[in-house]
């Protein structure tokens, strides 16, 4: 069973810091994907644009080169790739100049009709430069659209700032603020679940389910990130964008329609209703974990402090948190969230527990009736798993087994699973936001962040050591061991 797949009309896509890292691993294997099946339609144009000084064939053969790294076995095609790189030019253009600029303007001029995205994937700090820019040098048409990549400000100040510098010169319904986890497949799967189904959201609420769980766990250590990762910590890096969206996605309200200002409303509305966390209650409600030497993978590997090599951190690489919402379908519903670097496997689920039953009318030899779970896969295998306890089959007595309706995407559909970006690339394109960010909502989480920062600093939250390669911290499974639970803690 393969998608309906429509093309999209020609673009011209200008990628700032086309030579970097983002551009290499996802954006330009994403855009060669849209094109093997067949969405690019001519001329479409992708150029990057960075300081560094290249000719459009050294740039083709930068692109040739990052597609044969990052693309699976079997999706590099020579002839797809040529026709893909012939798509591909290059600007050097300085942010901070007027280097380069005349020269973009006279490459986009070719094709001023067409779709017109600038996609920032640079620091922040010179997304104000950029911006002023490209407004500067009148590359401004009625299709224009600017994407900005995380981080979008490290606390609600530089949030706040950051959106005022874009806002002078975009406005709001041109600005595509990216979080790639809205572009995966499940999670866009768990409003298909929801709203395309009459069976759960009857149940959704505190009535029915006990508590919600969700987990990024990641297998990778710093990589050669030290620079941005210590500064940030997995509050930042993770929680304020990544795991916020998808608590919302699980905790909103029906929106009305699919449109983008109907479902930013109702993720809005979770974000507010998030209960404070202060210094107060800021260490029964939140772990921080940093991970030391152990093993990953097979093999051995460094702790966090070692990978700096010799510094001396309190940067959190986990943090787990026990959130509440404070509205009358969740009042009471713990949502456990825990994410971190160096854990046990590279796993990222949403678990709903419902209650257990009410009463039993089994006897004792029928074994214990576990609590219905829905547990939804985000990777590495995506898909669906619903428990439900049946009878085990054969004559006999009366026994109770817990089983699972498995539903793992891949098999069920026999297709590849689109990288997030292939999506919301594309999206832009078709200006359709209802998968990027609206300003509120950033500032929003950043109101629920802000508070636990600053709570971390005031009571002097230490990071709590833990093994690479196991679940994080023992006070992370203190945390919800305390309230007669338990993580899902399956690969
Ligand atoms: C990024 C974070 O936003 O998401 C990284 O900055 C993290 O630290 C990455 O590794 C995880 O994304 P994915 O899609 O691999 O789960």
């Amino acid at each position: 069973m393969s998608s309906q797949i429509i093309p999209v009309e020609p673009f011209d896509y200008v990628v700032f810091g086309g030579t970097g890292d983002l551009a290499e691993r996802k954006l330009l294997p994403a855009l060669y994907h849209r094109q093997l099946d067949g969405q690019l339609t001519d001329p479409t144009r992708i150029i990057g644009a960075s300081r560094s000084v290249l000719s459009h064939e050294e740039y083709r053969k930068f692109a040739t080169d990052a597609l044969k790294e990052h693309l699976k076995k079997g999706e590099y095609d020579e002839a797809q790739v040529k026709i893909f790189t012939d798509r591909l030019f290059y600007v050097p253009v300085d942010a901070k100049s007027d280097n380069g600029w005349d020269q973009l303007k006279a490459l986009l001029d070719e094709g001023k009709e067409r779709v017109r995205a600038f996609y920032l994937a640079v620091a922040p700090g010179i997304f104000g430069d950029i911006s002023e820019k490209i407004r500067d040098h009148k590359l401004i048409t009625k299709t224009t659209r600017i994407v900005v990549e995380k981080p979008i400000g490290r606390d609600l100040a530089s949030a706040l700032e950051l959106n005022d510098t874009i806002g002078k010169v975009f406005k709001e319904e041109q600005i595509f603020r990216i979080d790639h986890y809205l572009g995966k497949e499940t999670v866009q799967n768990l409003m298909a679940l929801r709203f395309a189904n009459t069976l759960y959201e009857p149940l959704w609420n505190s009535s029915y389910i006990d508590h919600i769980q969700i987990t990024v766990a990641e297998s990778v250590g710093l990589e050669s990130r030290a620079g941005y990762y210590d500064k940030a910590g997995a509050l930042r890096d993770m929680v304020q964008n990544h795991i916020l969206q998808l608590l919302c996605l699980v905790a909103m309200e029906v929106p009305p329609s699919m449109n983008a200002e109907a479902v930013r409303d109702e993720k809005l509305k979770v974000l507010r209703a998030l209960k404070p966390i202060n210094p107060g209650n800021v260490e029964k409600m939140t772990v921080r974990g940093q991970y030391k030497a152990g093993a990953s993978a097979g093999g051995a590997v460094k702790g966090y402090l070692e990978e700096l090599e010799g510094g001396v951190s309190n940067t959190e690489t986990f943090v787990a948190i026990k959130a509440e919402i404070n509205n009358w379908r969740w009042a009471g519903v713990p949502f456990y969230i825990r994410t971190g670097k160096r854990m046990a496997g590279r796993m990222s689920e949403i678990v709903i527990t419902f209650k257990p039953i009410p009463h039993s009318i089994f006897d004792e030899a029928a074994g214990r009736i576990a609590a219905n779970q829905l547990i939804i896969r985000l990777q590495p295998d995506e898909g669906v798993k619903q428990s439900l306890m049946i009878k085990d089959p054969g004559p006999g007595g009366m026994r109770l087994r817990n089983v699972s309706l498995d539903m793992t995407f891949a098999e069920a559909f026999n297709a590849r699973s689109a990288d997030a970006y292939e999506r919301l690339l594309l999206d832009v394109v078709r200006n359709n936001q209802t998968l990027f960010m609206r300003r509120d909502e950033v500032e929003a989480a950043w109101r629920w962040v802000d508070p636990i920062l600053k709570s971390w600093e005031a009571v002097n939250q230490q990071v709590q050591a833990y093994t690479a390669g196991t679940w994080g911290p023992s006070q992370a499974i203190a945390l919800i061991e305390r309230d007669g639970r338990t993580w899902h803690e399956v690969i």
